[in-house]
């Protein structure tokens, strides 16, 4: 997602540095964590703290105009179960303890369609790598996503690295599920377009 450069975001963020995720100080608690990579505004995040008070949740984005309009929504919404860090995914293995996340959420990840980006899809290789490290007990990931390309490449990926598909749609909608919608999500659905939806687990 690209945000327009926002000249407030760097006083916007120090302004409101107790939202950061710190491994030494935040979260000092039993509640299970669940990751969410590339939080785009934070609709989803937003709802999954609303959804689920009693689970710790980390977001990262790394767009600093599109973090600091998640972090004002967060702010505004007065929730307490949500850090975030505005960083690219691959540095999470410095910032994030190892064994400590339970499931990662994956929404409308930027598609890399050319094959010599490959490697820089959030379910490549590069970053199961990453997520094996932080992940703690089952790894669990969910994915949702517009892009068919994407989610192809996921599915073998994911399965590549041992990864069991437990759940998968092609037309998430029509399951009937509850469904927490991202930005990108509710613009897609107004059009009409189908969303693929995985849960993988290894
Ligand atoms: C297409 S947008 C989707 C945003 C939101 N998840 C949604 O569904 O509306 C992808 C977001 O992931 C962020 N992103 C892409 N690569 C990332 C990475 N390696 N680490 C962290 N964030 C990343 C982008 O800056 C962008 O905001």
């Amino acid at each position: 997602m690209r945000g327009r450069n926002k000249p407030w975001a760097d006083q916007f963020i120090l302004d409101h540095a107790d939202y950061l995720y710190h491994q030494e100080t935040s979260f000092l608690n039993n509640q299970e964590t669940y990751l969410e990579v590339g939080i785009g505004k934070g609709d989803f995040i937003i709802q999954s703290c609303q959804y689920y008070p009693h689970v710790n949740h980390i977001g990262v984005e790394l767009n600093k105009s599109v973090f600091a309009i998640a972090l004002k929504k967060i702010v505004n919404t007065n929730i307490e179960n949500v850090k975030l860090l505005q960083v690219p995914a691959a540095q999470l293995v410095e910032l994030i303890p190892h064994h400590s996340i339970s499931k990662i959420f994956l929404n409308f990840s930027d598609p890399w369609p050319k094959k010599r980006h490959a490697r820089r899809r959030l379910t490549s290789s590069v970053f199961l790598s990453v997520y094996d490290n932080i992940f703690k007990g089952d790894k669990v990931i969910v994915q949702k996503t517009d892009n068919t390309g994407l989610f192809e490449s996921s599915i073998v990926s994911l399965s590549n690295y041992g990864y069991i598909i437990e759940d998968i749609s092609l037309d998430l909608a029509s399951t009937g599920m509850e469904n927490s919608l991202t930005e990108y999500e509710a613009k897609f659905m107004k059009l009409g377009v189908k969303i693929n939806y995985l849960v993988a687990e290894k």
